[in-house]
């Protein structure tokens, strides 16, 4: 074990924390990773005992768990660590050509960081953010609706240490230590800031507003848990909209721009708010 006394006195008071939050120690195992992430970068031989350690179970179940998610790097990663969603939406949508072109830029490849160790790549599959694609993720906060052009900025700026915004969340990127750290279960206070749901996100809920439709009741009451046997199929019988959902009514607004306000709702601290 190589942490220096003073390193493992912190993180096992971190530990005890985390582990207090669980009613079986071994439930804290996913945040002690990220703890020990957040300490080195990445897990290390050294984390992985330290999390064995502090749960009372054996270093290879904590190397299993660890090697299943990829969120979890076992070699040192960029201080910002930047995903390109290669998942069919955002690959067919020009997320294939951003990785080709930026791994061809910055001449590194998957899970492999730059020699300034600034920046680090990472293929990732779908993010949840489909209506933006194609994404990308910086220390999991997300640059929507990007370009090959786009992407190749967004890496030389976080490289010269010039100030990048993501579209959505926070007012600051943070580091991969950082973000780490936060996933520990140890907030920065930054979870509410920005613009959480961007337009895109909520155009089926302001159609839906517009045109009166709601849930069938049904479903309102909890669909499997329901008395009839509809209950589980709870859009059986639902008359159609009469009229289809133009194009025009779901790509109007149009794509923001990455660091560019987007519209919505305007909440304290959002992109809209600081760049006035
Ligand atoms: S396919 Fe990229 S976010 Fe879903």
């Amino acid at each position: 074990m190589t942490f220096s006394p003073e390193v493992r006195e912190r993180l096992e008071r971190d530990a005890k924390q985390i582990i207090g939050r669980y009613p079986k120690p071994r439930s804290a195992l996913l945040p002690l990773l990220h703890l020990v992430q957040s300490e080195e970068g990445h897990v290390s031989q050294d984390g992985i005992e330290f999390c064995a350690e502090q749960l009372g179970i054996t270093p290879a179940q904590v190397t299993g768990v660890s090697t299943f998610y990829t969120q979890y790097k076992h070699e040192p990663v960029g201080e910002y660590h930047v995903g390109v969603c290669i998942n069919t939406l955002c690959a067919v949508m020009g997320g294939d050509q951003i990785w080709n072109e930026l791994t061809e830029h910055t001449g590194v490849g998957h899970d492999e960081a730059t020699p300034d160790g600034k920046v680090s790549l990472e293929r990732i599959e779908c993010n949840a953010a489909c209506d933006f694609a194609p994404v990308m993720m910086v220390n999991w906060e997300f640059f929507d609706n990007m370009t090959p052009e786009k992407a190749k900025r967004l890496v030389d700026d976080l490289r010269s240490g010039k100030e990048v915004l993501p579209s959505r969340g926070p007012n600051k990127l943070c580091t991969w230590k950082d973000a780490s750290r936060v996933l520990a279960g140890f907030p920065d206070g930054r979870a509410h800031e920005g613009v959480q749901a961007g337009p895109e996100s909520l155009r089926g809920l302001e159609l839906a507003k517009q045109r009166g439709w709601e849930a069938p009741q049904s479903a309102v009451a909890g669909g499997s848990g329901g008395s009839s046997p509809q209950s589980d199929t709870a859009d059986t019988g639902r008359e159609a909209p009469e009229e289809p959902v133009q194009a025009r009514e779901i790509t109007d607004p149009p794509p923001n721009e990455p660091g560019e306000p987007i519209g919505g709702d305007v909440k304290p601290g959002s992109q809209e708010g600081r760049n006035q």
